[in-house]
């Protein structure tokens, strides 16, 4: 969880400017299309597409409207069942409650925090219609396992993978996975537009329907197209098409991918290099990246052994003019959850995990020395000190 934060040296996040934005801004001005499915719209989908090797991506207004738009798809009525971790963000179930579908909470693994596939079967019922796979921190869920139990059951996998865009599991990228995947381009991802989202779709027959519904329910990108003559209402849907201004602030950050890459995969390998050892002596737990995962350098997280040790942590950095922060809080805890059946002790694993969890500043912009100094506060802290 992250506000703005004017009394910290060191922020938590800061979106960075990769040099092209404000050009390509301007220059969707000029060319005078700044609604949605302008030019620069169109190169942010191919450039997409084509890196992902997905059959079609669209860009939406957020990642949350991405999976509302998944929920659609896949006529989620009333009553369905849909697996998720409840460590994850609201959206990941809001989009499927939105359609009247049941939150089902799964417990995640202790080392990846993604959803624990062990205990999927066990939460399978003859409702259940979606699984929704989060790839936490951008390290891919166990998708093997997963895809080969929803296709037993005939039941459609969504990933929300907010935070793993161009990361990979088995040398795929993550997004390619399910029939569809949401991706997230809002200010605290790798890859942002202030706000900004993508829908990914993998299943060719989804794609028509896909645009319709994003078009408040017509058929006006076949009309654009010269498909058909004139466009009408043929289906339920919104407006989840960003402006071509966003477009064009978006394609120059994936254009320069390879430079934000560089920058965080430097970044992360820094705090765990220089974390590590105090890490050890102090029970806290790093991150984990199995090795048939490429990550996506998301985030780096510090597990600590309880509330009391994170909570002294950050305010230690706090005092020392950083922000760090802590992150979901427990889904089948919220307020939504408890009614929705959720109860102390469902997910240990997610409880245990949310209460631990200390994010670091992160930022594609954040100095080595800015770093070093994070690093010195967090190694003047011992646990058994408190
Ligand atoms: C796992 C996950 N899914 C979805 C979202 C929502 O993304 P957006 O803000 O683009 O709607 C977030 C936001 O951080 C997230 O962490």
């Amino acid at each position: 969880m992250s506000g703005p934060s004017p009394r910290y040296r060191i922020p938590f996040n800061k979106p960075g400017l990769t040099g092209n934005e404000l050009r390509y801004v301007a220059d969707a001005l000029t060319l005078g299309h700044i609604a949605g499915d302008g030019s620069y719209t169109r190169r942010c989908h191919t450039l997409l597409e084509q890196t992902l090797g997905a059959t079609r991506v669209l860009l939406t207004t957020s990642c949350t409207h991405a999976l509302d738009m998944a929920a659609l798809l896949l006529n989620v009525q009333p009553g369905d069942e849909v697996i998720a971790p409840s460590f994850t963000f609201v959206s990941t179930f809001n989009a499927f409650v939105l359609r009247g579908g049941r939150p089902v909470f799964i417990d995640i693994r202790p080392d990846t925090l993604n959803l624990d596939e062990a205990l999927l079967e066990s939460l399978i019922t003859p409702r259940t219609r979606a699984i929704v796979p989060v790839h936490y921190a951008g390290v891919a869920a166990e998708m093997d396992r997963i895809l080969e139990i929803a296709g037993r059951y005939g039941i459609a996998v969504v990933e929300d993978n907010a935070h793993g865009l161009f990361a990979r599991y088995k040398q795929k990228y993550l997004g390619t996975f399910g029939c569809l995947a949401a991706q997230s381009f809002h200010e605290t991802k790798n890859v942002v537009c202030g706000e900004g989202g993508a829908l990914v779709i993998n299943d060719p027959n989804l794609v028509e329907r896909a645009e319709i519904v994003r078009e408040k329910g017509t058929n006006r990108s076949r009309f654009f197209r010269g498909q058909v003559d004139k466009y009408s209402w043929v289906d339920i849907g919104s407006s989840y098409l960003p402006s071509d201004i966003l477009a064009a602030f978006l394609y120059a950050q994936l254009e320069k991918y390879d430079q934000i890459a560089a920058a965080r995969q430097r970044i992360w390998t820094y705090y765990y290099t220089h974390l590590d050892q105090w890490a050890r002596a102090n029970g806290v737990q790093l991150p984990h990246v199995p090795a048939h995962c490429q990550q996506s350098y998301h985030m780096f997280y510090l597990i600590m052994p309880s509330l009391e040790s994170r909570q002294a942590l950050i305010e230690k950095l706090k005092e020392n003019g950083i922000l760090s922060v802590f992150h979901y809080l427990p889904l089948h805890l919220s307020a939504m959850g408890v009614r929705a059946g959720g109860r102390q002790g469902q997910c240990p694993v997610t409880e245990r995990v949310s209460d631990g969890l200390l994010r670091l500043p992160f930022y594609n912009d954040l100095s080595l020395s800015e770093q070093a100094e994070v690093v010195e506060v967090v190694r003047q802290f011992t646990v058994g000190g408190l």
